[in-house]
């Protein structure tokens, strides 16, 4: 990975202050540039909503919205908070995510959000109850578990038994109590398969399977129409470096040929996109602090590990690394250092899941030298163990 320049001179400045050194550091200009391509190269009625799990900072909420992205998909009403507070409209709120809470799905319905994506039979029912009390009627889309996943993705999100949306094989027993529900306005579903795939064909298989069961609900349930369909994220980045990125035209065109295809002209969209909007704004950079042999390998400390940076160990993958070096003084004549070999990152905390990275190559490294995360924009901060020993919280630098 190759740091860029504007990054290391931010490094290099907040080094001179004597601090520790453990920050992330963004510039959004990658998510604009990608929101920008992806408005101008989809087919009609696709609307890309930031999906701001992956980072719910104020810099990217700007980015979202400066860039024109059509809202927020949002899974708590902490993260619809932090939306209307960037200037979002409620109407351009989408709200998924199993085990929404009474008081979220009131919230919901009294900012009048644009759909609620229904989780289960029960969640349906609760919405129903809390439109009655407000008189108000809901626009939703049902969340389905289809009987398909990708294997080579990082995350399956249907497929198998799950705990998102409502199996596919259920669908007959749903779908007559789901329209029997007065206030709640069918729209359409919702379906997500994988996160971070980089094949276009997987995702597009996902996007026929889908038509093809807005197809069938439609020809069985007379009046019903699934004017709405919700892809959910799943654009992947290269976090291995193999050179193989999403190609976002491919699947633009392959939407666009299934779109004809089934005659769906005119419908609407949704693609909840996080990941690939977000992950190559942000990097996290964390001083090293020791460096040891153990047993035949280097351990190299860092000052922040999985409390400011979990995926690497969540996800059990490497993110792209490299090494600020700062020439600075040994701490005593005889300390260790890396020399193009293979080593082990971890934090300071006191567990072996502390992982930031493992056998991962390294030319040079010493202590003192700044370690760089790359495609940390997305699912960095905000899915870390940030409490655990109570180390101080990463500053997040915005450099745009
Ligand atoms: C419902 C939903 N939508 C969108 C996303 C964003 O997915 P990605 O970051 O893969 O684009 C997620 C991620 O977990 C999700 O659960």
């Amino acid at each position: 990975m190759r740091i860029p320049a504007h990054v290391e001179q931010v490094l290099r400045q907040r080094a001179q202050t004597g601090e520790t050194l453990n920050v992330y550091v963004y510039d959004t200009s990658a998510m604009r540039r990608k929101l920008g391509l992806l408005k101008s190269i989809m087919p009609a009625g696709v609307e890309v909503y930031y999906a701001m799990k992956a980072n719910p900072h104020a810099a990217f909420l700007r980015a979202a919205k400066e860039a024109g992205a059509a809202g927020i998909e949002i899974a708590s009403i902490g993260e619809g908070r932090k939306a209307l507070e960037a200037g979002f409209s409620p109407a351009s709120l989408i709200y998924t995510g199993p085990g929404k809470r009474p008081e979220e799905l009131r919230w919901a319905v009294e900012q009048r959000i644009r759909t609620i994506h229904v989780e289960s039979l029960t969640e349906a029912h609760r919405l129903q109850r809390i439109c009655e009390a407000f008189g108000a009627t809901q626009d939703i889309l049902l969340r389905i578990n289809a009987n398909f996943d990708i294997h080579e993705a990082q995350t399956t999100f249907s497929g198998g038994s799950k705990k998102f949306g409502i199996d596919e094989e259920k669908l007959d027993e749903v779908m007559p109590e789901l329209l029997g529900l007065s206030r709640l306005r069918f729209r359409g579903l919702h379906v997500y398969a994988a996160s971070g795939v980089l094949n276009v064909s997987d995702l597009l298989k996902n996007c026929e399977l889908v038509f093809g069961m807005a197809a069938d609900i439609e020809s069985r349930y007379g009046g019903v129409i699934c004017d709405i369909i919700d892809f959910g994220g799943g654009f992947g980045v290269d976090y291995l470096e193999t050179g193989r990125d999403f190609d976002p035209r491919a699947y633009a065109a392959g939407l666009d040929a299934l779109i004809r295809r089934f005659g769906y002209e005119g419908r609407t969209f949704f693609l909840e996109l996080g990941r690939y909007l977000a992950a190559d704004s942000g990097w996290f950079c964390t001083e090293i602090l020791d460096i040891k042999e153990s047993r035949g390998k280097k351990q190299v400390v860092c000052a922040g590990g999985i409390n400011h940076f979990r995926r690497p160990a969540a996800l059990a993958i490497n993110h792209p690394l490299a090494i600020v070096r700062m020439h600075r003084d040994p701490v005593f004549p005889g300390q260790e250092s890396v020399r193009g070999e293979s080593v082990y990152f971890g934090g300071p905390l006191c567990t072996g899941a502390d992982k930031l990275a493992n056998d991962v190559h390294v030319d040079e490294a010493d202590i003192g030298d700044i370690a760089v995360f790359g495609l940390a924009g997305a699912y960095g901060l905000t899915m870390s163990n940030i409490e655990f020993l109570s180390h101080p919280r990463p500053e997040e630098i915005v450099l745009a």
